[in-house]
């Protein structure tokens, strides 16, 4: 099963795509994960991409694609891709790609939100500096304060893009260049959406329920 997750920053597409990587033995294709990763490791790549990522504007249409390129061929029970593509140029490079290596999408869904909460969603969200699994101040705590539910770490992080001005032009650059996906692949009858404002297990059982 072959999964595209799309909404605009604090959506909750890497919240669920956990749950559908987790649930269905899916690969979780997540660019945003992929850049801060050679971000970390100080590669030329990611020296180029953190400037772009800090000032809230999308990475080059090259690079995302080359990194999904060599990825999308290793996803042995199906992928999700979460925050990928993002413009029409990636979506048209992502068609070409699964041509190429005979693969289709099955599922492009939407995570309906209001751009306001958006806000208060992505200013509360911290993850694990360890095994990088996702909390949040008010609405995801670790079941234990302070302590990583996963791996048991006491080491929290904040995203250095997560500033309340950089969220603003993050939002703006998804209305500009990512929301002419929705027409895109609605044209094609493949777009579904899902109410992403419900609390986060409500989310996951609507998508269970259309994944069905
Ligand atoms: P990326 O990492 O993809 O960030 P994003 O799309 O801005 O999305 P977020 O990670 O902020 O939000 P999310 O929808 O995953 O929400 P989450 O589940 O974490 O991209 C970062 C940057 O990389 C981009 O700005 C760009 O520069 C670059 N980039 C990446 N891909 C690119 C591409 N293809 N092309 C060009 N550039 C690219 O949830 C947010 C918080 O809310 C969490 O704390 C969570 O616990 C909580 N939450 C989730 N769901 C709910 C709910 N239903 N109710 C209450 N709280 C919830």
């Amino acid at each position: 099963m072959n999964i595209i997750l799309l909404g605009p920053p604090g959506a909750g597409k890497g919240t669920q795509s956990d749950f559908l990587r987790d649930s269905y033995g899916l690969s979780k294709l997540a660019t945003g994960d992929m850049l801060r990763a050679a971000v970390a490791a100080g590669t030329e790549m990611g020296k180029k991409a953190k400037a772009v990522m800090d000032s809230g504007a999308l990475v080059s249409d090259d690079i995302v694609i080359g990194i999904i390129r060599d990825a999308i061929k290793q996803c042995p029970k199906g992928f999700i891709l979460d925050g990928f593509p993002r413009t029409v140029a990636q979506a048209e490079a992502l068609d070409v790609m699964l041509a190429e290596i005979g693969k289709k999408l099955d599922h492009v869904i939407e995570l309906k939100v209001n751009d306001v909460e958006m806000v208060a969603r992505i200013s509360g969200r911290y993850s694990c500096g360890k095994c990088g699994a996702g909390y949040h101040d008010d609405f995801k705590k670790p079941v234990k304060e302070g302590v990583c539910d996963s791996c048991g770490s006491s080491e929290f992080k904040r995203r250095d893009d997560d500033r309340a001005e950089t969220v603003a032009k993050r939002l703006e650059a998804y209305h500009a260049q990512t929301a002419p996906l929705l027409p895109y692949y609605e044209k094609r009858g493949a777009l579904k959406s899902v109410d992403g404002m419900a609390a986060i297990e409500d989310v996951t059982e609507a998508l269970r329920t259309l994944l069905r």
